[in-house]
């Protein structure tokens, strides 16, 4: 992966939205506890309207209505069409949750229209991620709170970096990605994101740890479970796309390099792999 190669918006638009789609309710699986810790976080109360950043196929924006009840509202906001498509069809009838397909860093939002600003792994992918946090900012009630959940560095991440070491010496070496290009974890650096939100207006910012061990892979056998661990890695995501144009054969010897990594990882029909985030908050000045 070189510095150019870095996540931009037409790859959430086109393949890589498609891509997320298809694993949905796998991906949702393995980051399930990261948006329970965040909504905990924010904690919505009945009656509160919530913009959900990145909101994806809308899971977060789901148990976020169910929190805030018919008399609230959850505007589930995302740039890939067919995320949201999807969103729209998971959402229940009568779902105090709607969504639209749009650019949250530059969308027209209404001023002063939500009490919470929420994202679950959807704010890492701005260009300018202070330009943007002013602009949704804005869209927050004086007193509004901020809440997300995102990853910490490559290096805490064991379910990229085992997988990323692994590929060592088969894939041409990687240029380390630029820590604050858009990217899953451009927000690793505690102090980047706490002069990010400062510097957009939010005030009593907090940035909490949070660990969890991710279920990579799922199968009736443990040999199952890494077969399907080593396919989710090798399809989606960020070392899924350091392999896009390499041949089938490097792919393979990828594919035996994360297995041996992985089976380390293997209980008996999961693979599981620890997982490092930044529980983030901050509030916006009450006037
Ligand atoms: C890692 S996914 C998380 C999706 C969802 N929140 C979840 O947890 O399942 C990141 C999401 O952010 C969205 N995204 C990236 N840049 C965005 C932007 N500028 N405005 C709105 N959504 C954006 C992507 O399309 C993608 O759905």
């Amino acid at each position: 992966m070189t510095e150019n190669d870095v996540y931009q918006v037409s790859d959430w638009k086109g393949q890589g939205g498609e891509r997320w789609v298809a694993y949905q309710a796998r991906l949702d699986a393995m980051v399930a506890v990261f948006g329970e810790a965040a909504i905990e976080a924010a904690a919505p109360v009945a009656g509160e309207r919530v913009l959900d950043i990145g909101c994806g196929a809308g899971a977060s924006s789901r148990d976020l209505a169910n929190r805030v009840g018919a008399g609230g509202q959850v505007v589930g906001m995302d740039i890939s069409e067919p995320l949201i498509d999807k969103a729209r069809a998971l959402a229940p009838q009568h779902s105090a949750a709607s969504f639209q397909v749009a650019d949250a860093s530059s969308a027209e939002l209404p001023p002063e229209a939500f009490d919470i600003l929420f994202s679950r792994f959807g704010v890492m992918f701005f260009d300018n991620p202070t330009a943007a946090f002013t602009h949704m900012r804005r869209a927050l009630r004086p007193g509004g709170r901020v809440a997300f959940v995102c990853w910490r560095s490559i290096a805490e991440n064991d379910w990229v970096s085992l997988p990323m070491g692994a590929m060592k010496g088969i894939i041409p070496p990687m240029t380390p990605p630029n820590p604050e290009a858009p990217g899953p974890f451009s927000f690793g650096d505690q102090g980047r994101v706490a002069r990010i939100l400062t510097a957009a207006g939010l005030t009593d910012v907090a940035i909490t740890p949070f660990d969890a061990s991710i279920p990579f892979g799922k199968g009736e056998t443990r040999d199952a479970a890494l077969d399907d661990a080593v396919k989710m890695t090798l399809e989606v995501g960020l070392l899924a796309r350091s392999l896009v144009d390499q041949p089938d054969d490097i792919r393979v010897r990828a594919a035996v390099a994360v297995r041996t990594v992985f089976a380390g990882f293997t209980r008996e029909r999961s693979v599981m792999i620890d997982g490092a985030a930044w529980i983030v908050t901050g509030r916006n000045p009450a006037s």
